[in-house]
């Protein structure tokens, strides 16, 4: 089984350049990661879900999220909510900010958001997911995706009646994530469902759930005959696995991990700000220092450093060739002040200011 990751596809017109997508992960999905994805090989990224009532309500924090940097296309913005006006404004502002696909979210099994009718729990109101979706697609002119559970409940199917009917309505790609909601991240993605799916609808689909190798995604691809896999999870810290994925199996040396490491952090303030940065990133140092790279200590004297320059200090004590990495790193990097635009955001996006 050989199956070429490179193989472009069309996403609702959107030429998508390989078979490897990023997933969405809030929390996780920052342009730093989204960027640092497609340099290791994803042909798709996507923001984390951006919530459609902070949209409506100018909220700042949540137009920061609309922030699209010139390296990191084709890129999807994923918006998730329960109001069709709303979803259509916020499709509009999504497509004003620059992403080539907006993504609906219909899988996120938080009760904070199912509680508001969004996310997950739009797979038990299909009439609602329509309206949604019929409301986003003739509000933009990107091609609409819908990112999806298998259903609410346990061993549920429900994804393959409420598909189909997405399409009718006007999706041009779904991704599925073959777990129910109640499963949160337990047990195992079953993906013969993906490819109950995949002969169901003539539009393409994204395999989303443990896949975590080549090995695998070759095999979820060749058994389900979806268009592309995505990687969450295991591309935490670890751009390598993409790699990995597309074909290139080598491991990263030490200074290479400190490297990658120290530029997600210096993105991360540049677009977090240093104090939001600083605890955002703490996650990160076990994620990228894990997996045998360093000893677990070290991990964890960098958490309770409360700076970014103490961490960047640390790290840099630790693996002083880094430096190096980092300079070519540095250097392969399209100018901040021309090529990436994190303050592109039309005024009126703003509220005229
Ligand atoms: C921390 C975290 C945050 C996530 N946030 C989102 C999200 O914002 N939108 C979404 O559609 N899925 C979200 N997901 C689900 C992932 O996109 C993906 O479908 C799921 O993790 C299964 O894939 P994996 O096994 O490769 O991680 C999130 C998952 C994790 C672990």
């Amino acid at each position: 089984m050989n199956i070429d990751l490179c193989e472009h596809w069309s996403l609702g017109g959107v030429d998508v350049p390989g078979r490897l997508v990023l997933a969405p992960m809030a929390g996780v999905s920052v342009q730093a990661f989204r960027r640092q994805g497609r340099r290791y090989g994803a042909a798709l990224v996507c923001s984390e879900m951006v919530s459609v009532a902070g949209i409506q309500h100018r909220n700042e924090r949540t137009l920061g999220y609309l922030r699209v940097s010139s390296d990191e296309h084709p890129l999807a913005i994923q918006i998730f909510g329960s109001d069709p006006s709303a979803m259509a404004e916020a499709a509009r502002m999504v497509e004003a900010a620059g992403a080539d696909v907006v993504d609906m979210n219909f899988g996120c099994p938080v009760r904070k958001v199912t509680k508001t009718g969004a996310g997950a729990s739009l797979l038990d109101d299909p009439e609602l997911a329509c309206r949604l979706v019929e409301a986003v697609a003739t509000a933009t002119s990107l091609p609409v995706s819908v990112k999806m559970r298998r259903g609410v409940e346990n061993g549920s199917r429900t994804c393959l009646v409420v598909g189909p009917r997405l399409v009718e309505a006007g999706a041009s790609s779904l991704t599925l994530h073959p777990r129910s909601a109640k499963q949160m991240y337990t047990g195992t993605a079953d993906h013969s469902v993906t490819a109950e799916l995949v002969e169901l609808v003539d539009v393409p689909v994204i395999a989303s759930g443990d896949i975590v190798s080549r090995a695998r995604a070759q095999s979820v691809l060749a058994t389900t005959g979806a268009s592309a896999v995505m990687v969450g999870r295991a591309a935490q810290g670890n751009p390598w696995v993409l790699r990995e994925i597309m074909g290139d199996d080598r491991e990263p040396s030490r200074e290479e991990v400190v490297a990658e490491l120290l530029l997600f952090m210096r993105e991360t303030v540049r677009e977090l700000g240093e104090q939001r940065a600083s605890g955002f990133l703490k996650k990160f140092y076990g994620w990228y220092l894990g997996r045998g790279r360093f000893p677990r200590p070290f991990k964890q004297e960098l958490v309770v450093l409360r700076t970014v320059p103490e961490v960047e200090a640390a790290l840099l004590g630790a693996a002083p060739g880094a430096r190096f990495v980092l300079e070519r790193l540095l250097s392969e990097q399209p100018d901040p002040t021309t090529e990436v635009l994190l303050d592109s955001l039309p005024i009126s996006l703003y509220g005229g200011g």
